[in-house]
């Protein structure tokens, strides 16, 4: 894939280019799953240390596997299950930071530490959501979870 761009050693700047980059891969007319397989890529390569990114979007009643980079994941998460569920069931973002600390997460890489979740939401309704896990302790703050609610946002509004 083709992404022209240096990463940067700060957090900021490289969140910074990542939401430069990001429009360049999205056309409002592609189907919403291309739209997010190319988001996958993009943060995959602009976030350091992380095992696992890709949505879990909202079919029927439950959370099903979208496009994603990382092992092999469980297919399905009821509403409100692990944290998936529960950042859905709330409409709000959730940081993990240690995720054997957190009842019924639901482990598909047995090295991922910690996690945040963000939903994705339009005028109020779920989409789906924004899963990220790290194989190290505490990966997420609040920097991370202010940018990627951006990026979130930035998808939503223009995916179809
Ligand atoms: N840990 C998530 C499940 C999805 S995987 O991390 C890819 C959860 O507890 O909802």
């Amino acid at each position: 894939m083709f992404i022209p761009v240096e990463k940067s050693e700060n957090k900021n700047e490289n969140y910074q280019k990542l939401l430069e980059t990001l429009p360049y891969y999205i056309n409002k007319d592609d189907p919403w799953y291309t739209t997010l397989a190319n988001a996958t890529a993009i943060l995959d390569y602009f976030l350091d240390d992380i095992n696992w990114v890709g949505f879990y979007i909202k079919h029927g009643d439950d959370l099903f596997l979208g496009p994603f980079q990382g092992k092999a994941a469980c297919t399905k998460i009821l509403m409100g299950s692990g944290v998936c569920g529960h950042a859905a069931i709330n409409q709000k973002t959730v940081r993990v930071d240690d995720v054997n600390q957190f009842e019924g997460h639901i482990t598909c890489d047995s090295d991922s530490q910690s996690e945040i979740v963000i939903p994705l939401l339009r005028k109020g309704s779920l989409i789906g959501v924004l899963d990220i896990d790290a194989p190290v302790l505490s990966r997420f703050d609040e920097t991370d979870q202010k940018h990627l609610e951006k990026v979130a946002q930035l998808l939503v509004d223009n995916m179809s």
